[in-house]
C-alpha cells in the first residue's frame, strides 16, 4: 500500500527568521517610503516613521548577524550552500523559469537559482545595512559618505535599493506561489508529505512514517 513520507524542510529557527525578517521588511520599506515622500502618512508622524524605521533597522541587522550564525553553526551551509553541483544548475533553472526549457533541473533543498538569488540578496542586505548606518551616522562613518560622493548620492542609493528588495520580494513571491503550495505551507508548518518513491501510485497512505531530507 502507498507509504507517505514526511520530508523535514525547514527547522523552527529558519521559519521563525524568515516571517520575523518579512515583517520587519515591510515595516522598513513602509516607514522608509514616509521618510522619503514627506507627506506620505503611515505612521502618524515623521518622528513615528523614524523611530520604526530607527527600531528596525537594528532587527535587520541582528537577523543577518543571526543568519549567519545559523548557517555555519546548525550546518545548514551543507545543505543551502554554493557547491559546484548545486550552482551548475542556475542555467538551466533560469531558461525554465523563462519558459524556455521544459525541464526543470532536479535539486536538493534549494536549487542553484535560489542559492545564487539568496547569496545575492544577502550581500545586497550588507550594502543595505552599511549605507543605512553611513546615512545615520554620517560623521563616524564618512568614508562611506564620501565612498558615495555625498549624502545626497548615498539616499538615493539607499532608496534604490529598498525598490531592489521590493522586486525581489515580487518575483520570490511569484515563483514560491507557482510551486505546489506544499512548499509554501512548509515555511509555515516545517515539513511536507510526499509519496514514498517505492514505485506505488496509491494517492493516500494506510500508514506514514517520518523520513528525515
Ligand atoms: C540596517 C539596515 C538599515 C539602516 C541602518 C537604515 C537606515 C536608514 C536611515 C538612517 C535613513 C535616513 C532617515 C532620515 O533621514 O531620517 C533611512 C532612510 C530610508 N530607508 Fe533605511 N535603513 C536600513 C534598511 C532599509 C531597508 C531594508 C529598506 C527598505 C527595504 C530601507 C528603506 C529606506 C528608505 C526608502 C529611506 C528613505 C530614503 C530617502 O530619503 O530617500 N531601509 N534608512
Ligand atoms: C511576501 C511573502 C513571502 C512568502 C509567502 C515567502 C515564502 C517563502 C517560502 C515558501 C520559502 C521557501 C522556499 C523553498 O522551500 O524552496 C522562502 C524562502 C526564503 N525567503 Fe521568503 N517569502 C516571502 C517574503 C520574503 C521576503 C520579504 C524576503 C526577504 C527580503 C524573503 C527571503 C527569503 C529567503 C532568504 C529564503 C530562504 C530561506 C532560508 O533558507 O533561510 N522572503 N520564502
Amino acid at each position: 500500500m502507498a507509504t507517505l513520507q514526511r520530508i523535514r524542510r525547514h527547522d523552527a529557527l529558519e521559519r521563525t527568521g524568515h516571517w520575523i525578517h518579512l515583517g520587519n521588511m515591510i515595516l522598513l520599506f513602509l516607514s522608509g517610503l514616509q521618510i522619503h515622500f514627506a507627506t506620505l502618512n503611515i505612521f502618524g508622524s515623521m518622528n513615528n516613521a523614524r523611530l520604526v524605521h530607527f527600531v528596525d533597522m537594528y532587527v535587520f541587522f541582528f537577523i543577518g548577524v543571526f543568519h549567519v550564525y545559523q548557517f555555519f553553526a546548525t550546518g545548514k551551509w551543507l545543505t543551502s550552500g554554493p557547491t559546484p553541483g548545486n550552482l551548475r544548475s542556475t542555467g538551466p533553472s533560469i531558461r525554465y523559469y523563462l519558459f524556455l526549457s521544459d525541464h526543470k533541473p532536479q535539486a536538493g533543498k534549494y536549487s542553484g537559482l535560489q542559492i545564487v538569488t539568496y547569496l545575492l540578496l544577502f550581500a545586497i542586505s550588507v550594502v543595505m545595512a552599511v549605507i543605512g548606518f553611513g546615512l545615520y551616522w554620517p560623521v563616524r562613518l564618512s568614508w562611506v559618505v564620501s565612498a558615495f560622493g555625498g549624502l545626497m548620492p548615498l539616499r538615493q542609493v539607499h532608496y534604490v535599493l529598498a525598490w531592489v528588495f521590493m522586486v525581489f520580494t515580487g518575483v520570490h513571491l511569484y515563483l514560491v506561489l507557482t510551486q505546489p503550495l506544499k512548499y509554501t505551507r512548509a515555511m509555515a508548518t516545517g515539513s511536507y508529505w510526499r509519496r514514498a518513491q517505492d514505485g506505488t501510485t496509491h494517492r493516500f497512505p494506510d500508514r506514514r512514517r517520518r523520513v528525515s531530507p
